[in-house]
């Protein structure tokens, strides 16, 4: 079985606390869904291979070591699109390919209606970028389909998952490794997390009226 990495960082309890705020607007809740993508890319690439290079300091030869893989970042759309730019920043090499997704408000199974991930050329690293993970179903599916592109090493980095969707994600796909910055209670009769945030997307685009 692959991790689940809760990373129970103080300045990430701080800003998750904003978020999770009724009365955080939508440019800082933007803001801040920034931040946390880099927190927790932070932790998620911990394990990534490198490889050793020469350097010359001003002073003399050392050697240095530089990330050995290209890494495709593949937000689901909407909500994931506001971890992307943190993370860019920390890995600028980084390619971003987007997989769009909403959940059928009845059913709350994923309808897929976007997908940019090229026929060839497969990443063998590829970070999924969504910040809530409630049933798993939108996690799940996304995976399947970068499973099927070609990547090996896949890790789904989100802010808020429920035991429901972890517990549904790690039986679908158990080689998956899992990053979050908190474990909430449960899933209401809508499908939200609780406590949770709301709707993540709505909140970031300013379209939760
Ligand atoms: C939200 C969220 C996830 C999904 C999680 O997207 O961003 O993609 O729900 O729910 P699940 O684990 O039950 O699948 P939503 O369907 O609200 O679309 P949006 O991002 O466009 O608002
Ligand atoms: N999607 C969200 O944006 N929030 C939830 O609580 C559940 C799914």
């Amino acid at each position: 079985m692959a991790d689940l990495t809760i990373t129970n960082h103080p300045l990430i309890q701080h800003k998750l606390s904003i978020l999770r705020s009724v009365d955080t607007n939508a440019t800082v809740f933007r803001h801040v869904v920034n931040e946390l993508g880099m927190l927790l890319c932070y932790e998620a690439t911990r394990d990534l291979p490198v490889r050793p290079i020469d350097v010359d300091t001003p002073l003399m030869k050392t050697k240095g070591q530089i990330m050995r893989e290209h890494i495709a970042l593949i937000p689901i759309l909407r909500a994931g699109l506001g971890m992307v730019e943190g993370i860019w920043t920390l890995i600028p090499n980084a390619h971003v390919f987007h997989i769009g997704f909403y959940r059928n408000e009845e059913t709350l199974q994923p309808v897929e209606y976007y997908n940019k991930l090229p026929h060839q050329h497969p990443f063998n690293t590829a970070f999924i970028l969504d910040p809530m993970l409630a049933t798993g179903g939108s996690a799940i599916a996304a995976i399947t389909i970068v499973k099927k592109w070609g990547a090996r090493r896949i890790k789904f980095l989100g802010l808020i998952g429920a035991p429901e969707g972890i517990h549904a994600l790690r039986e679908a796909h158990p080689d998956i490794d899992i990053h979050l910055a908190a474990v909430d209670d449960r899933l209401n009769e809508r499908g939200y997390i609780l406590p949770g945030l709301g709707d993540a997307g709505d909140r970031q685009f300013g379209t939760d009226f």
